[in-house]
């Protein structure tokens, strides 16, 4: 009886922990330059990386340790975007180019994907 309690618990977390794990980062409160940031990323890199930069089956996460400032610096920001990455760290194939997205608008996406990285203790 007290294993079929203790079962039933298990289970409830282990289906709490599925739902949850999808997102299952820290969301700071974000700068004025992170929410502008947010807003781009959702709406040009959010298909592939997922809203919070968690990743998708499109994509990797950017909120992870490959991505921390020292691997990857901002500029490996400006030349995703500008000229697309050759798949290399993962199997999602490779990322095209994305047009329309300017200069400074990258500069506020990668003001988000930071601020994203700190709160998770990637820095
Ligand atoms: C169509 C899907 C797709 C979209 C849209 C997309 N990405 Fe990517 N991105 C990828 C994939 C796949 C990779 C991983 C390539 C690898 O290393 O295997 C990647 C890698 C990256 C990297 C790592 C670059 C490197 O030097 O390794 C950065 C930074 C990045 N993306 C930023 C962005 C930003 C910013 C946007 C939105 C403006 C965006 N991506 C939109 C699919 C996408």
């Amino acid at each position: 009886m007290r294993f079929g309690v203790l079962a039933a618990v298990l289970l409830a977390a282990g289906a709490w922990w599925v739902y949850r794990s999808d997102d299952a980062i820290a969301i700071p409160e974000l700068t004025e330059n992170g929410q502008a940031g947010a807003r781009l990323f959702a709406s040009n890199c959010a298909l592939c990386h997922g809203t919070h930069a968690t990743g998708t089956d499109r994509g990797p996460p950017l909120v992870h340790e490959i991505y921390e400032p020292d691997h990857h610096p901002d500029a490996a920001f400006y030349r995703a975007v500008n000229q697309g990455v050759a798949s290399h760290h993962w199997s999602f194939g490779n990322m095209p180019p994305v047009p329309g997205v300017s200069h400074r608008s990258v500069t506020k996406i990668v003001a988000y994907v930071r601020e994203l990285q700190r709160a998770n203790g990637i820095r």
